[in-house]
């Protein structure tokens, strides 16, 4: 990273090595891992794609719109990217991945490196050297499908822990562009982060941003001292914490970016701040509100033989999710007679997820050997006590089974944010219903009135699910009422809103003139 007012108007004028790079038309960029589309087979076999309905899609859908914005991400299959295409009113720009790229960057260094060191190395993460060139590669060809969209002066929006060269790279090459960071996942402490052979150009490429956002306190200050101790970038002026009370709410949220730190050591402003993400609580409550889906959720309980209490887990197969604990928990339950087969049914949809990955293979045989098990052990003729799914659903089904849960199940052992804990919560307007909550979740930060849980304490576990699956009528909308309105007051436009706010707040970029080349501001 070269920091401060680089080089850029040698290379606009065409003299510097990357001036290829180029400039573009559109005033905001979101550069993504993912394409927010699912790719479907058309009338004639032809390649359709369907947006794909995630919440940072609903909440960011309207500002691309007004901004002529560009989405720039990977399809998910090998190969060649598509070309550039338009998907509900928004730009898409494909960036290609190779066979051997999926398997060292994709697989590889972000979800056999990255992601459990950052998942607080609940599974060991692997350290190879021709993954990181990979990573370096892939997120070189993202910076340079930026730069290439970004108008002068545009806005760049960059997600998460697979991208985070991308700020680096691309404020490199224009300085004239705002540059936000948001990681999805946690940050983790430093003693476990320092295992990565490169720290230091991780916390380098995050740098090249004008505001890092994390999803809770301790990612940000965990991410400061990062910063601190192996970049020695942090040492030149005074270092402001992270306040500890800084919560995602618009007010705080910019007052702690006014305290934030020169963490880049360049003389550039960089802000880390926190912005817990959330989901698109009204479209979740109006799916929730169908006729359609209420009779679906009623279908479900009957389909389970009508139980006294439905409990439910829904994730992705991840070793993260803290799956085994959950069940560990429930076959005690039912070894020792506090739930019986005939009083209660788990229903566990664990989506596929990552599958070539070896701890995810390990992780689905180890789940599948112990609802076998279970089911084995308690199971009557007609009446199985868990009903495994490894299924992925659309959002109606999810909101069917949401409704026809009377206790929902929310078990990581470390988790960034948890969203179906808020889809739960925003699909209960009863105001009925229980949700044990890992204290390991961004969403326990904000969801206090859970029945909080540490997943590793089996005991802790046991007696919170008897909890949930007797609460009192009185109880459940108590808690249910407080849950419910932070989840609507602070859903993911929100969350959008107050992170671009904050990132319009960051000191301006140099601002390149595209008739001289010339740079001014600061
Ligand atoms: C997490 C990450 C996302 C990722 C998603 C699905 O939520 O924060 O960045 O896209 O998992 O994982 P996948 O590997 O399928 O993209």
């Amino acid at each position: 990273m070269t920091g401060g007012v680089p080089d850029l108007t040698e290379k606009a004028q065409g003299n510097g090595p990357d001036s290829a790079w180029g400039v573009g038309d559109c005033g905001f960029v979101v550069a993504a891992s993912r394409l927010p589309v699912d790719q479907v087979d058309g009338p004639e076999g032809q390649v359709e794609w369907r947006p794909s309905p995630g919440g940072l899609v609903s909440a960011l859908e309207p500002i691309m719109r007004d901004a002529d914005g560009v989405w720039i991400g990977w399809s998910g299959a090998a190969g060649d990217p598509p070309q550039p295409f338009d998907v509900a009113g928004m730009h898409l720009v494909g960036v290609g991945l190779s066979a051997d790229e999926v398997r060292d960057y994709y697989e590889g260094f972000c979800n056999a490196t990255l992601w459990p060191l950052y998942h607080d190395v609940i599974a060991p993460p692997e350290f190879h050297r021709p993954w990181w060139e990979a990573y370096v590669r892939v997120n070189r060809r993202f910076a340079q499908a930026a730069a290439q969209q970004a108008a002068i002066g545009a806005t760049v929006w960059v997600h998460d822990y697979q991208l985070q060269l991308v700020p680096g790279m691309l404020r490199e090459q224009r300085s004239d562009v705002r540059i936000g960071m948001f990681t999805h996942i946690p940050f983790p402490g430093y003693e476990i982060f320092a295992q990565l052979p490169w720290r230091r150009q991780i916390i380098e490429g995050l740098l090249g941003a004008d505001l890092l956002g994390f999803q809770r306190h301790g990612d940000a200050a965990n991410f400061l001292r990062a910063c601190r101790r192996t970049a020695r970038l942090a040492t030149r002026g005074s270092l402001v914490r992270v306040p500890a009370t800084m919560s995602g709410d618009a007010r705080t949220a910019v007052a702690a970016q006014r305290q934030a730190a020169d963490v880049s050591g360049t003389g550039r402003d960089v802000r880390v701040g926190t912005f817990p993400i959330s989901i698109d609580s009204a479209a979740f409550e109006k799916i929730a509100s169908r006729e359609t889906v209420r009779a679906r959720a009623k279908e479900i309980r009957h389909a389970l033989g009508n139980p006294r209490v439905v409990l439910l887990g829904i994730d992705r197969l991840d070793y993260t999710k803290g799956i085994l604990h959950r069940l560990n928990a429930y076959g005690e339950l039912l070894s020792e007679g506090r739930l019986t087969p005939a009083e209660a049914v788990l229903v566990l949809v664990a989506s596929p997820s990552r599958e070539r990955v070896e701890h995810y293979r390990v992780l689905r045989d180890e789940v599948e050997v112990t609802v076998g098990r279970i089911n084995g052990e308690h199971a009557e003729l007609g009446n199985a006590p868990i009903h495994y799914l490894h299924q992925t659903y659309p959002r109606e089904e999810m909101a069917a089974l949401y409704l026809a849960a009377d206790v929902m199940l929310v078990t990581s052992l470390r988790d960034g944010m948890n969203l179906v804990a808020k889809e739960y919560v925003a699909c209960r307007r009863d105001e009925t219903g229980a949700l044990v909550l890992s204290e390991f979740t961004g969403a326990a930060d904000e969801l206090g009135s859970a029945l909080l849980v540490n997943p590793h304490d089996i005991e802790g576990l046991k007696d919170a699910i008897i909890r949930a699956a007797t609460i009192s009528p009185g109880e459940a909308k108590r808690r249910m009422r407080s849950m419910r309105r932070r989840v609507r007051e602070h859903d993911v436009g929100h969350w959008a809103e107050t992170f671009l706010d904050a990132l319009e707040q960051a000191p301006a970029p140099a601002v390149l003139t595209e008739s001289t080349g010339q740079l001014s501001g600061s």
